[in-house]
């Protein structure tokens, strides 16, 4: 095993080589092709991509079975939870063949001292003959208000032989009722404050409290919400390392609130709270109100951001004592003068009030906290992951292309903002704008963000010292930053990358032997880190950054293999349902603050169903299916209602959004999302047991499908529309019957021929087309477009300076420059939803089933050069790792199965005697046994454990 970790270290290493080396091979956007300047300095996010959390975390070399990493509802030991019936998973490593769990005991208990003695006072499940791993349910004492909650799990393994208790995890309560807050919504009205005109932007409200603590603290907890966005403090540090807090919501519907153990910051005798607030999305600019005149461009969901918070101390005697928010807090103004998602920051030095948030500042000045009443919505705790810091990124270089403007490249594009470094007199005001691209003369291209200002400024004041500035309530999508007022001319250390983003676990790696590739693969990743910020956004830039439900159905596969995204779409999940509108129909984005020009669209809509299915099947979630069925059953009926003898009429809609090919029709888009919706209804109606539904469902499927294949497909396979897309959908979502199914494939690869080999899909077709090609035996023609470098292709933005993924496939060409500036991100990641089939068919991992219990290991190497893949995912069951190589009539497959898990392993093959599995030939070999050979590919199943096939003169081509 330690050898695997060098091996791994290594393999990281040659990653990080082959990305440089890239970078040196790629010309950037201008015609600049000074490679070191490309080169993006990456420190402290590893070597800039992400790679298995849990990779992290010493692996195990026992034999037996070991259960570790616990989670509970997604969470490692997560603080204010309120799921009452939470659920526990853990991962079970073993280095033997063929390992398996047979039973677990878990125990939960009340205190450390108890879970340490092995007492489960709360919950002792017994010996449980059961291999599950995850999902398992909380069945024990009723958990209430604040309980502390610890626990830990043992396990038996294939032979019956017990484990060690593993480390132990915990969890506690938030506060589940309504009367447990004693806290009352406090602000102040700072919008006749503002500063500005063009823009209402009002200074941010600093709020304020001292406090007494007499007595030995034994625990200290603090439960805080806003309405808007908050940093709370005590005795001026600041509670947590979450940003964007507490996350976006239909604050009409809900506001979640975050709960932290403060314990270490407080002090004996007096402390104090300070809070300070943004508008965020509840008062702040929102989407593209502004662009689109929307009547209320801002404070869609509330005029005044509001602090709500309640810190409880628990003492040694058992006394308790709360500090809440309320009437008695003080209020003013401080150096921040503007904060705003979109539009930015600006931070007046001058204004800073010296220890306004430590115990004994005199606030006579300040004025009393105004009371807001109630939220209009449920509170509730919040259920994911955070936005946190994910990295930060040291500019590569400094360009001045007029006197005293000075752009930094930070040589990655990425979501977040910049720490200055400066050292100014008095009133020096430091300007930082934001782009993701340059013009020719070296000048920032601001045009694609609309009406986003994403401007921060920063004034000094002027202290003699240098000063280190972050802004707290924004962010912006950027490579660029343009400096001006800097006084002098800055170093490059004047400003540092600090990326931001919702903090999913990484868990997922790719590697092959093109680089174009693995630079593409590279681009997804860090786009879907810009992208997964609170919400699945479209784009992090532009005026917009909204839930767009269609990019996300189409990317969220994609999103699985490289991020542990269960826990962010379960939180989204409940966006989802709190604005699906009367009708039944999902909105174009969620949260919804405001209608755009449609309420729904197809392909868009589905995103209520397509979602939940993705994250039930990638991990084995059966509570989402659950906690959706209602809002989903009330979009299928919504879809039948809209249905005219099983087809769906309109011609409303999307379409497939930014295609290079020939309309699709919107009737027809519609009508095979919604079959498609009936199948996916059909398999979670049977994974939580619903029988009857899994016939109605199956039903609307099967009628549907005879009614498309009436309307649409000729008799030698023609779909109307012959576009790509028709397609590309018609045969993923499974809608024709074997003999059309081939005609089907005939005519997309001629209509592929016809474009000289070129992909011509949008949004919608990009994501089906390599699966489809391969799935009719057209791999070859899925490498060729996949490593294409010519107009349109995925490679086309990467040999062209590219380091996130494009909205649009002609958003820079070197014919035109740059697509129409009104709509062109460069961090978009529907295109990236390619990545999916780079997994699951380029490298060959895939689930069988929900959860990866039975995992499908099938490599298809198929040209274009390739000789080899390597790709890790982490999934719920534990980590699979696998390498292919060909060399001349070799193939090698390496592989890890999880323990627990089982796989059916694919190798190319002439024989099942050509196949050695280390010295024996594969079938004979332990944990491996022989299923079938069908055109040229050996069929294993495999037990857990590490394994080498070599298959000889198998008919492999690079
Ligand atoms: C967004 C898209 C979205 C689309 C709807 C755009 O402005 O950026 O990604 O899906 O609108 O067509």
């Amino acid at each position: 095993m330690a050898k695997k970790l060098t091996k791994r270290i290594v393999s990281w290493a040659t990653v990080f080589f082959v990305i440089t080396l890239l970078f040196c091979i790629c010309n950037a956007i201008n015609g600049c092709a000074d490679i070191e300047e490309q080169k993006a300095k990456v420190i402290e996010y590893r070597d800039g991509r992400p790679r298995p959390a849990r990779l992290d975390l010493p692996l195990q070399v026992s034999e037996s079975l070991t259960p570790r990493y616990l989670r509970c509802e997604y969470l490692v030991n997560p603080l204010g939870i309120d799921v009452v019936r939470p659920r526990f998973s853990w991962i079970v490593d073993s280095g033997q063949r063929g390992q398996k769990q047979t039973a677990y005991r878990i125990l939960v208990s009340g205190s450390e001292e108890k879970v340490n003695a092995d007492i489960g006072d709360f919950w002792d499940s017994g010996k449980v003959v059961s291999d599950q791993t995850n999902h398992i349910v909380y069945i024990g004492k009723q958990l209430n208000s604040r309980m502390r909650c610890y626990w830990k799990v043992k396990v038996w393994d294939k032979d019956g032989k017990e484990s060690q208790w593993s480390d132990k995890a915990y969890w506690t309560m938030g506060l589940l009722a309504n009367e447990d807050w004693k806290a009352k919504w406090i602000g102040y009205d700072t919008s006749s404050l503002n500063e500005h005109t063009e823009l209402h932007l009002p200074p941010s409200p600093y709020l304020r409290k001292d406090f007494s603590v007499s007595g030995k603290i034994k625990r200290a907890t603090v439960y805080v919400s806003a309405l808007g966005l908050f940093e709370l403090s005590i005795n001026g540090q600041r509670v947590g390392s979450d940003w964007f807090t507490p996350g976006w919501t239909n604050y009409n519907k809900r506001v979640y609130y975050l709960t932290y153990d403060v314990t270490d910051m407080l002090k004996q005798g007096s402390n104090s709270a300070g809070a300070i607030l943004s508008n965020g999305w509840y008062a702040g600019y929102v989407g593209f109100a502004l662009l689109t005149n929307y009547p209320k461009p801002r404070a869609i969901y509330g005029q005044v951001p509001a602090l709500l918070g309640q810190l409880e101390i628990e003492y040694e005697d058992g006394s308790r004592e709360v500090v809440v928010t309320d009437e008695n807090w003080k209020v003013s103004t401080g150096p921040i003068r503007e904060s705003d998602i979109l539009m930015g920051e600006t931070y007046d030095g001058r204004k800073e009030i010296d220890g306004w948030e430590r115990s004994g500042f005199n606030d006579k000045r300040w004025l009393s906290a105004a009371l807001f009443g109630k939220a209009k919505g449920v509170i509730e705790a919040y259920p994911s992951v955070r936005v946190k810091t994910t990295g930060e990124i040291r500019p590569v270089e400094i360009t001045e292309p007029n006197k005293g403007v000075y752009v930094f490249n930070m040589g990655q594009n990425f979501a977040g903002r910049v720490r200055l470094k400066v050292k100014g007199d008095a009133g020096t005001k430091i300007r930082l704008r934001f782009a993701e691209m340059l013009h020719k003369d070296g000048n920032i291209m601001t045009e694609n963000l609309r009406k986003a200002r994403a401007t921060d400024t920063y004034i000094c004041r002027g202290t003699g010292k240098e000063k280190i500035w972050e802004p707290k309530f924004t962010y912006h999508g950027f490579q660029y930053v343009e400096v001006t007022g800097y006084p002098g001319r800055p170093s490059l250390d004047a400003v540092t990358g600090i990326v931001l983003g919702s903090d999913t676990p990484a868990a997922g790696y790719f590697e092959c032997s093109n680089d174009m590739l693995n630079k593409l693969y590279s681009n997804i990743t860090w786009t879907q880190r810009a992208n997964f910020f609170e919400v699945p956004t479209d784009c992090p830039q532009r005026d917009e950054r909204m839930g767009w439900t269609g990019d996300a159905q189409i990317y969220i596969r994609s999103a699985t293999c490289n991020m542990d995204v269960a826990s962010f779409f379960t939180k989204w999940f409940v966006d989802l349902a709190d604005d699906q509108l009367a009708s039944g129909a999902y909105p174009d984005y969620a949260p919804r603050p405001y209608r755009h020009k449609r309420d729904y669209s197809p392909a868009w809509t589905d995103a209520g169903i397509i979602c939940p299915y993705t994250i039930y099947k990638v991990y084995g979630d059966k509570r989402v299916i659950e906690n959706q069925y209602e809002s989903m059953q009330k979009f299928m009926d919504f879809q039948t209602g809209r249905s005219v003898d099983f087809i769906h009429t309109t011609t409303d809609g999307w379409g497939d959004w930014l295609s290079f090919g020939g309309e699709t029709p919107k009737d027809l888009i519609s009508t095979v999302y919604f079959a498609y919706d009936a199948k996916l209804m059909a398999e979670m109606a049977a994974a939580i047991g619903k029988k009857a539904d899994v016939r109605r469902y199956g039903e609307l499927f099967d009628n549907i499908k005879e009614a498309f294949v009436k309307k649409y497909v000729s008799s030698e396979g023609r779909i109307e529309g012959d576009t790509q897309t028709c397609y590309a959908l018609a045969l993923y979502m499974d809608l024709l019957d074997e003999n059309l199914r081939a005609e089907a494939a005939k005519r997309l690869v001629e209509l592929l021929k016809e474009n000289n080999w070129h992909l011509a899909t949008g949004f919608l077709g990009v994501k089906h087309l390599l699966p489809v090609l391969t799935e009719t035996g057209h791999t070859d023609i899925a490498y060729r477009l996949l490593t294409n470098t010519t107009f349109p292709s995925w490679g086309y933005s990467v040999v062209n300076g590219s380091t996130t993924i494009w909205e649009r496939w002609n958003s820079y060409t070197i014919d035109e420059g740059f697509a129409s500036p009104g709509m062109n991100s460069f961090s978009h990641y529907a295109f990236g939803s390619v990545c999916q089939w780079m997994f699951a068919s380029m490298a060959g991992i895939d689930t069988d089933g929900a959860g990866f219990k039975r995992i499908i290991i099938r490599p298809q190497p198929g040209g274009s050069g390739i000789s080899y893949a390597k790709a890790s995912y982490d999934s719920i069951n534990g980590l699979i790792e696998l390498g292919w190589q060909i060399e001349g009539d070799k193939f090698t497959l390496e592989v890890t199965i999880p323990a627990n898990t089982t796989a059916i392993v694919y190798v190319p093959a002439l024989s099942e005697g050509a196949v050695t599995e280390g010295d024996v030939q594969a079938g004979r070999a332990e944990g491996v046994k022989f299923l079938r050979i069908v055109e040229g590919v050996a069929v294993y199943k495999v037990e857990s454990g590490n394994y080498k096939f070599v298959s000889r003169g198998a008919q492999v081509t690079k």
